[in-house]
């Protein structure tokens, strides 16, 4: 469990897009989900990461210290770029409480999910609101199980 520190117990949330690296390939991304999942079991952190068409969108949720201490580490990881924050908020409760890391990828089963929340068909998350963003990941995840590549 996370160090006790004054806002161990505010819970929070923050979602953001990001661009992989040329050479992130199933294997790569097999140890990302792995890494994820061995640290966020340590620092009591659940969520959901998409990959698709190169893209990176991934909700991570916890206490505000663990989560900010996440957020320097993955602005300094080389293996995705550009970076942008959609939201970040307290929450009442955890969407994902029994995933240590969820994965999905949009696919064609999925298609109707994403062009609800989107403007476009090809999956872009930089051009999501966050309130899509949300809702997209909340049914996708609903689509799917424990993060497997
Ligand atoms: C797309 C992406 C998602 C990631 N998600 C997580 C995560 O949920 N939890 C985590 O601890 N690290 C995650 N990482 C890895 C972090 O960027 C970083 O490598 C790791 O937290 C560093 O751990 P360390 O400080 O123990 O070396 C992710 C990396 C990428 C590229």
């Amino acid at each position: 469990m996370p160090k006790t520190t004054s806002d161990a117990h505010i819970l929070v949330n923050m979602t953001y897009v990001s661009r992989a690296t040329s050479d992130v390939d199933a294997k790569e991304l097999g140890e990302i989900l792995q890494e994820a999942q061995d640290n966020n079991a340590a620092n009591g952190i659940t969520g959901m990461l998409i990959f698709h068409n190169n893209y990176f969108l991934q909700t991570i949720e916890g206490p505000r210290a663990q989560i900010n201490r996440l957020l320097y580490a993955l602005m300094a990881d080389k293996r995705h770029h550009d970076v942008q924050l959609l939201e970040a908020r307290e929450l009442k409760y955890r969407e994902w409480p029994k995933w240590l890391m969820s994965y999905t990828s949009p696919s064609e089963a999925a298609a109707a999910i994403h062009i609800k929340y989107s403007t476009t068909v090809e999956f872009n998350p930089y051009l999501l609101s966050a309130e899509s963003a949300r809702g997209l990941m909340i049914e996708l995840s609903s689509q799917s199980g424990e993060a497997t590549v």
